[in-house]
């Protein structure tokens, strides 16, 4: 079984308190630090730059998980690179040469990952599978964009599609996940999950992470 981790989007942090939303989240048990970038071109809103990486990173000791909603990521890898991402997320939707961009983050020594969005046919990432371009794809769950959207289900048959051709990769899910749908994303064979608003409201966050990964790596054996 892959590891389970949970990865709590700094997107519904306290935007005035954003290294302590991150210190928090490291404290609650965090396994790594999801923070999404949006150019407002790929996707109608602007959130975070590098620089947002860079501080935390520098308040954390636990992975950065860099999502780039932007439509040319291969302007700004070097950039997050430099910030302290672990993990850099491309959308297959973007204006980009996709193996060349995945093959320039691995040679700066970060982990490349292809995202897709939610109405994007799952064929259209096996080529990033089939030749091991990735270490990670994440699976969008909502439209990205925003924070505090309805979970849709249809797309555990990617994810499901996605694991019987890559038993290796890290399946991320991202958006909509809380209580309710982790156990299900387990099931259809996700490994990594992202939630947001979900963590942010809970007054004990390290209790809402630790039922998560119940949830999830009991889920996730029920299935295989
Ligand atoms: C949406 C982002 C998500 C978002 C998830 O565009 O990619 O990472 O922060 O937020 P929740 O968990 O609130 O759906
Ligand atoms: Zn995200």
């Amino acid at each position: 079984m892959p590891d389970i981790q949970i990865m709590p989007s700094i997107l519904a942090a306290d935007f005035g308190h954003l290294a302590e939303g991150c210190r928090r989240a490291e404290a609650a048990g965090a396994d790594q630090i999801h923070v999404d970038v949006m150019d407002g071109v790929f996707v109608p809103n602007i959130s975070f730059g590098p620089d947002v990486v860079k501080m935390s990173a520098a308040n954390v000791s636990i992975p950065q998980n860099v999502h780039l909603m932007v439509s040319r990521p291969q302007d700004h890898i070097k950039a997050f690179a430099d910030a302290g991402s672990d993990t850099i997320q491309i959308h297959i939707e973007a204006k980009c040469d996709v193996p060349e961009t995945l093959a320039a983050i691995r040679a700066m020594g970060r982990r490349p990952a292809i995202t897709l969005n939610p109405e994007t046919p799952v064929e259209s990432i096996f080529e990033c599978l089939d030749n091991r371009w990735v270490d990670e794809v994440l699976v969008m769950s909502v439209h990205p964009g925003f924070g505090g959207q309805k979970y849709i289900s249809a797309v555990e048959d990617k994810i499901a599609a996605i694991r019987q051709r890559a038993g290796w990769v890290d399946i991320a899910i991202d958006g909509g996940i809380d209580d309710q749908t982790v156990g299900p994303a387990a099931a259809s064979g996700a490994n990594l999950f992202v939630a947001g608003s979900y963590l942010f409201r809970q007054e004990d966050m390290a209790a809402a992470i630790a039922d998560m990964r119940k949830q999830a790596t009991e889920s996730y054996c029920s299935a295989i």
